[in-house]
């Protein structure tokens, strides 16, 4: 019998209902933990530098509410001028990068996605980083590219790749959003340009908690001139909701603001919101003590968390995840945290490989000296309950390279 197309479109829906919610999950939804209440210790947002409800922000956005009544406006194409508050903020982003030019997207996926469809075409091979955010895999697709993962952290093998395949485009995040690991930049780039390919970093996890003043991981390892294209999401360390694209060829801004389906096709930032990530960056530049913080209480957690002999998967950052496994195993430890008033984010299949979830900690500036130790006295607990390693799965990737490795498959995070 063959079946209509809404058939097999209720049948790819019942699926997920019968296989992940009734049965893998046992009849709860993964991500729908337990609310947190007033006082709890929550790890679930990536406000790394505590500035939801900072005052000097708050009051920018409502001044620009009251004056613009918040009005949409259309696609960016259509803004010009230079003293137009978004390509002001454009131009203040890009300085404080140290790139020659910048354009705020709608969101950190529209960056990627509308950079890789405006750079990438199907004779430029992508190589991505296997672990980099699933929107930069996007967005090649989307260009009709070819694209060919490396090993995550792994430029010998990011170099044999390239050999094989020829010059292209190189794409890693800065740090990892899953594991908190951090890109060896440095060997990255000199891969890229010994092979003649153009290198774009995503700066999501480290653009306003890195570098002088938060000018990001690139500008602190002194490699500005060579990173061709920047992109992050100004939904972490920036507390807002939008995309930045750095670059460092000014021709660029107005022929991506033509190129870029995102760009063209939906409309842009609210004056608001514009206003708001005004304030943010001369909060982010003036505000030292909030990136001091934010290292300090990394640190004593990955310490921490180490000694406990939890597979912290490299992380050198301020994102620390418990690699918790199955599905099933991951709900218990959610749950189990939860009962101690700890809330972590819940990543599973796509943003990880099938039976390799794990629960994310975003650490934050605002985190106290008591709500670390909670923090560490619940993962002890855990540590006694359910061991510190995810029983192992045939997907972890091994430290070198293997023929016999079954495929690399996307696992990037699509949260927030
Ligand atoms: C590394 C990375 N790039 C891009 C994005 C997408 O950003 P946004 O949430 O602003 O769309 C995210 C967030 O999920 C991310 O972690």
């Amino acid at each position: 019998m063959t079946l209509s197309v809404a058939d097999r479109i209720f049948r790819r829906v019942s699926r997920f209902h019968t296989e992940r919610i009734a049965t893998a999950w046992g009849g709860r939804h993964i991500l729908h933990g337990r609310k947190p209440t007033p006082g709890e210790v929550v790890l679930t947002s990536n406000d790394y530098l505590a500035l939801a409800r900072e005052p000097r922000i708050v009051a920018a956005m409502c001044a620009s509410l009251q004056d613009t009544g918040g009005a949409a406006a259309p696609s960016g194409v259509f803004l010009h001028g230079v003293d137009h508050p978004q390509i002001m903020l454009e131009k203040a982003l890009a300085e404080h990068m140290r790139a020659a030019g910048g354009i705020l997207c709608q969101s950190g996926w529209d960056a990627n996605v509308g950079l890789m469809q405006s750079i990438a075409d199907a004779q430029s091979p992508v190589y991505v980083d296997h672990i980099a955010h699933m929107s930069l895999w996007h967005g090649a697709k989307t260009a009709g590219a070819p694209v060919y993962p490396f090993r995550h952290n792994f430029p010998g093998h990011l170099r044999d790749e390239v050999r094989k395949h020829g010059p292209g485009i190189v794409v890693v995040d800065a740090v990892y959003s899953t594991n908190g690991s951090r890109c060896p930049l440095t060997q990255i780039c000199d891969v890229a340009e010994e092979t003649g390919s153009v290198l774009v970093v995503d700066e999501s996890h480290s653009l306003g908690t890195d570098g002088p003043q938060g000018a990001g991981m690139v500008v602190a390892l002194g490699l500005a001139e060579r990173v061709p294209f920047r992109i992050a999401s100004l939904a972490t360390a920036f507390a807002g909701r939008a995309g930045f694209i750095a670059t460092n060829n000014i021709d660029f801004v107005d022929y991506f603001k033509m190129e870029s389906d995102p760009a063209v096709f939906s409309a842009t930032l609210l004056p608001h919101d514009i206003a708001g990530l005004a304030a943010t960056l001369d909060v982010i530049r003036a505000d030292d003590w909030r990136r001091v913080r934010l290292r300090e209480v990394a640190a004593v957690v990955r310490r921490a968390l180490m000694a406990l002999e939890f597979d912290l998967e490299g992380s050198a950052s301020h994102i620390v995840a418990l690699q918790t496994g199955p599905d099933q195993r991951t709900i218990a430890i959610r749950d189990f945290l939860e009962a101690r008033g700890v809330f972590g984010s819940v990543f599973c299949w796509p943003a990880t490989a099938r039976d390799r979830a794990l629960i994310r900690f975003s650490m934050h500036a605002g985190l106290t000296d008591t709500q670390l130790d909670r923090l560490i006295q619940s993962c002890t607990e855990v540590r006694n309950t359910f061991g510190g390693m995810a029983p192992s799965h045939p997907e972890k990737p091994r430290p070198t390279p293997a023929p016999a490795q079954p495929p690399l498959v996307p696992t990037g995070d699509p949260s927030r």
